[in-house]
């Protein structure tokens, strides 16, 4: 069993507030088309869209997920959504809600770069740094984050706390 952190890790107001800087980064580099990556990215790519908030830039949705038995993830990731883009000499934004192991952010570029994109950069609202395995560094995060499990801002635990505002940790509950 698990419940929620007493308070938030982080507020809505902190979150608020670094989106609001980190947006004005990400608007000086000219993107043309934002890569997002449902589900758990759908939030965040929304709050960082509409305040790059520039005309001509484009989103497009693609699903990951990685296979294996569920809890770890296995290193090989199954992609899809990809066949509808059309990426070749464009700069892209790949974004995800968190990089943890990296497998499914290095899948995704990867993927990405074999369709002939000018380039692909990657943004996560949170970097779990200490559970990294892949060769892969994000350009843009919103948080470091500790070695816990997180929920909010479309992050999941089995579907449920997705739509919670602020960041959570998850946290075993006896009995
Ligand atoms: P990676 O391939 O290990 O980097 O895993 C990335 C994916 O696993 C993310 O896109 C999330 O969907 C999921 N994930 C990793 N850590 C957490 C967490 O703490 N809470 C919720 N989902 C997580
Ligand atoms: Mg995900």
């Amino acid at each position: 069993m698990y419940r929620m952190s007493r308070q938030p890790l982080i507020s809505k107001k902190e979150i608020d507030e670094r989106l609001d800087t980190l947006a004005e980064e990400l608007r000086s580099e000219n993107f043309d088309i934002v890569v997002s990556t449902l589900l758990g990215g759908f939030i965040f790519t929304a709050d960082i869209c509409r305040r790059i908030a520039k005309p001509e830039l484009k989103v497009a949705f693609i699903k990951a997920s990685s296979y294996g038995d569920g809890t770890e993830s296995s290193g090989k990731v199954k992609i899809s959504g990809l066949e509808s883009l059309n990426i070749a000499g464009k700069n892209i934004l790949v974004i995800d809600d968190i990089l943890d192991t990296g497998n499914t952010m290095l899948g995704i570029t990867n993927a990405l770069r074999d369709m002939g994109p000018n380039k692909v950069k990657t943004c996560v609202l949170l970097n779990k740094q200490a559970r990294r395995t892949a060769d892969i560094r994000t350009d843009f995060v919103g948080f470091e984050v500790e070695n816990k499990f997180i929920v909010g801002c479309g992050l999941d635990y089995a579907g449920d706390y997705r739509t919670l505002p602020e960041i959570w940790t998850l946290e075993e509950a006896d009995g």
